[in-house]
Formats: structure tokens, C-alpha cells, sequence
């Protein structure tokens, strides 16, 4: 695998996608992008980290991704405003609606619901070498491959303490 993508959202114009290559022989790339035609651009927007346990872990590319702003379409790219800035909502519901309406976008982003049953998303992928590059904004060939899917949340979800989620928390390992 060259690079592997998980697009989360109903189609390439809204989706918030995370494109994982390699960086090193032991390290990945998590470049969070946006946008509808041929390759997605990197969008700064995405307030996304890769956890403790993501890596190249027995010749597999493995990203364990936390993010703060997922439950809508990430704000289009800033373009010399600071409108894109995102309020955190208690709990994450509603923290980041779909607000693609600047320069290239007017699609109105997409909303999902962390409870939903029929969620939707899609991914792709693209054979090859490894990139070995830390650029999020890595030069990216077509997919070799392509497909949808429709994921329940409700068997995605896990138990978070009064305190809220600690820095670093990974439900993965
Ligand atoms: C990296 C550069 C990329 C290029 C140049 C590219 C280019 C294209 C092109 C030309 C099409 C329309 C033709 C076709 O259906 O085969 C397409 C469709 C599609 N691509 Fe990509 N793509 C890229 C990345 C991605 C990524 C990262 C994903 C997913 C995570 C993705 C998912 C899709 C899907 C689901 C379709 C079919 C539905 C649609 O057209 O909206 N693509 N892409
Ligand atoms: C990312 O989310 C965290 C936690 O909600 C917040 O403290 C931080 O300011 C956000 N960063 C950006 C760039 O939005
Ligand atoms: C999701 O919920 C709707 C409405 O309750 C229901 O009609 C549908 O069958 C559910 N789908 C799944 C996969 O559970």
C-alpha cells in the first residue's frame, strides 16, 4: 500500500478524509483533507493527532486517530479570514457543522450523529512503494481501489469518565 484513505461522510465533496502513508520504515503520515475534485487537499482545519500505538507494526501501516472536530465536515481551508474556527460543543455533538461555504465549497458539509445506525463512509486506497514523507500535503496518485460502506456508531462507542477523555487516551489498545 502506498497510501490508505478512510473518507467519513456521504461523498468526496463534504467528507473529512484521513490519508495514511508511510513516513519512515516505522512512522505514518496522518494527512487529514477535503475536496470534491481528483485529489484532496491538506486541510489545516482538522484538529486531528495520531495516537501512541499508530506506526508501521508488523509490515502494516496502523493510524490511531483522535479527533476534536469530526462530527460535521471540517471548515473549508482558511483563505486570509479566521472564520475557521471551530467551537468545541459539550460532549462533541454539533462541534463542527458543515461550513464548506467558502471558495470552493457551497456543498454545506455534512452533519453525523455520533448515535447513528446507518452512517455513512468510503475509503480507497493506492498500491506502490512507501512515500517515506512527513508532508501532509504529499503529492498523491489516483486510487488503484475504491469502495463504500454504512457503519452503526452505536457499536462504536466506549465508556468515558467524569473527567472526560485524558490527553492521549487511546480506545484502540
Ligand atoms: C489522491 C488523489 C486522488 C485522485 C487524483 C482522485 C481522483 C478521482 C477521480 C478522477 C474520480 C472519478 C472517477 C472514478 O470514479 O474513478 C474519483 C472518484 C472517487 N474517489 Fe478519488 N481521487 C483521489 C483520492 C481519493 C481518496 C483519498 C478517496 C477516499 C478516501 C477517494 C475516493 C473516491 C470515491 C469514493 C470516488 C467515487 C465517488 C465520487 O466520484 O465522488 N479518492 N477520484
Ligand atoms: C483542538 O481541540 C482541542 C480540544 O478540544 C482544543 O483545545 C484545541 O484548541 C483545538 N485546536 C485547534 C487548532 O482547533
Ligand atoms: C436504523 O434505524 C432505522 C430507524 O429506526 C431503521 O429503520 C433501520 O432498520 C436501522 N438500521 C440498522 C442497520 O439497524
Amino acid at each position: 500500500m502506498q497510501w490508505v484513505s478512510l473518507g467519513q461522510g456521504p461523498d468526496m465533496a463534504t467528507a473529512n478524509i484521513f490519508i495514511v502513508y508511510a513516513a519512515s520504515a516505522t512512522t505514518v503520515t496522518l494527512s487529514p483533507r477535503s475536496g470534491g475534485q481528483g485529489q484532496p487537499s491538506y486541510n489545516p482545519a482538522a484538529n486531528v493527532t495520531l495516537l501512541e500505538g499508530s506506526g508501521i507494526v508488523d509490515g502494516r501501516m496502523v493510524a490511531e486517530v483522535r479527533c476534536e472536530n469530526c462530527w460535521g465536515s471540517w471548515p473549508a481551508a482558511p483563505s486570509g479570514s479566521s472564520s475557521a474556527v471551530v467551537e468545541g460543543g459539550e460532549g462533541g455533538v454539533g462541534a463542527a457543522t458543515g461550513a464548506a461555504t467558502g471558495a470552493g465549497g457551497g456543498s454545506g458539509g455534512f452533519v453525523m450523529d455520533p448515535n447513528g445506525n446507518e452512517t455513512a463512509w468510503f475509503w480507497a486506497y493506492q498500491l506502490g512503494a512507501p512515500l517515506d514523507s512527513a508532508d501532509v500535503g504529499a503529492e498523491l496518485g489516483m486510487h488503484d481501489v475504491k469502495g463504500e460502506m454504512v457503519w452503526d456508531l452505536r457499536e462504536a462507542g466506549f465508556e468515558v469518565g467524569e473527567t472526560g477523555l485524558e490527553e492521549g487516551f487511546n480506545p484502540f489498545a
